[in-house]
């Protein structure tokens, strides 16, 4: 039987479908290549449609004997998603949606989703943990929970189990450095500070630095994307072995803030990568820091690159070796 993997062409999708290639699992990616890249999926059929075309979608779940889904179709960029309200909601609820009916009617019934730490909007405490309250301060957070109750309700009617993975900010590429990171804009902290070195823009700016934290800059919290990946396949064992639904965290439960990022890319890289002071970025929690015990306590998730200059080790080699990532867009 196969895993269909739903955006398996995008960042996060591609390291996962590489980790379940490389484990021996069937893979069959569909990807509508608007924010993915063809030269990311590595040992998976790629089908290159729309999860909201129900004809394509039928074809895809006709051709292939489908055990699972793995989630990661959506829009992704809190900013955009404050300006585009309603293409997020298109694009990942009514998505989801479209892709659940799929499920219901081919009699699919395990789902691992791609869910954010912005579920949790500000958060009361850190490290947050599961249970804490989410009230998302913007509309991509906001469709994420949305789809986080649909799934819930689909359990309760159809028996369809899912596992939530909610990421906080994953960074980094596959040791080969055959597959990495490539947003067109890219908008993410690491990338952007890594540009400087490659020579495509001068210095990095630090949105504020008036916040409470130690040093004044936004804290994250940075996970690996193989990591990541391992989660994936943990949580897709876990519906295989005790057919229960969960949401579990995912971050490294060490919170670095954007000062120290770019101190320690100074590091890895060599090179002085100036920056700026800039404004505060509208909608960024001052900390956003996981605890994932809950998943290292039920699945054994055990993450092997946790230090943060192993994390942008890593995305350094994809980016040197890639300047243009995967060239097409
Ligand atoms: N930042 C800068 N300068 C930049 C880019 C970012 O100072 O040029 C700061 C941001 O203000 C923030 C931190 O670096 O404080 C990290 O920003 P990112 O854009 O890399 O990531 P976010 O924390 O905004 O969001 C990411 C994902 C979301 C996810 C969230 C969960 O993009 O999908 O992590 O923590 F919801």
């Amino acid at each position: 039987m196969s895993i269909l993997v739903c955006g398996g062409a995008g960042y996060i999708g591609s390291h996962t479908a590489y980790e379940l290639f490389k484990r021996g699992e069937d893979v069959i990616v569909v990807d509508s290549l608007i924010t993915g890249h063809e030269k990311a999926v590595i040992g998976g059929k790629l089908y290159v449609g729309d999860i909201r075309d129900s004809e394509f979608m039928d074809k895809v779940f006709e051709e292939n004997d489908i055990e699972a889904v793995i989630d990661f179709a959506a829009f992704s960029l809190v900013g955009e998603s404050v300006g585009k309200p309603l293409d997020y909601y298109e694009n990942n609820v009514y998505g989801t949606m479209c892709l659940l009916k799929k499920m219901v009617k081919y009699g699919v019934k395990k789902i691992v989703f791609s869910s954010t730490a912005a579920t949790y909007g500000e958060p009361e405490r850190v490290p947050i943990k599961e249970d804490d309250k989410t009230f998302p301060t913007n509309p991509y957070g906001e469709t994420k929970l949305a789809v986080e109750k649909m799934l819930k309700w689909c359990d309760n009617a159809y028996g369809i189990k899912h596992v939530v993975l909610r990421y906080f900010n994953v960074a980094g590429a596959d040791e080969s450095g055959v597959i990495g990171e490539d947003h067109n804009p890219e908008t993410h902290l690491i990338p952007l500070i890594l540009q400087v070195p490659l020579g495509k823009r001068d210095f990095v700016e630090i949105y504020g630095d008036d916040y409470d934290t130690k040093d004044g800059t936004c804290v994250r919290d940075y996970i690996h994307v193989t990591d990541l990946a391992d989660a994936h396949i943990l949580a897709l064992d876990k519906l295989r072995r005790d057919s229960s639904s969960a949401i579990y965290n995912l971050g490294n439960g060490e919170g670095f803030t954007v000062k120290e990022v770019v101190e320690t890319a100074r590091k890895v890289t060599g090179h002085p990568i100036p920056a700026k002071i800039a404004a505060r970025r509208p909608g960024d929690p001052a900390k956003l820091v996981a605890s994932s015990d809950k998943i290292i306590n039920e699945l054994g998730w055990n993450p092997k690159h946790n230090s943060l200059e192993e994390i942008i080790e890593s995305a350094w080699k994809w980016h040197k070796s890639n300047p243009y990532g995967f060239g097409d867009k």
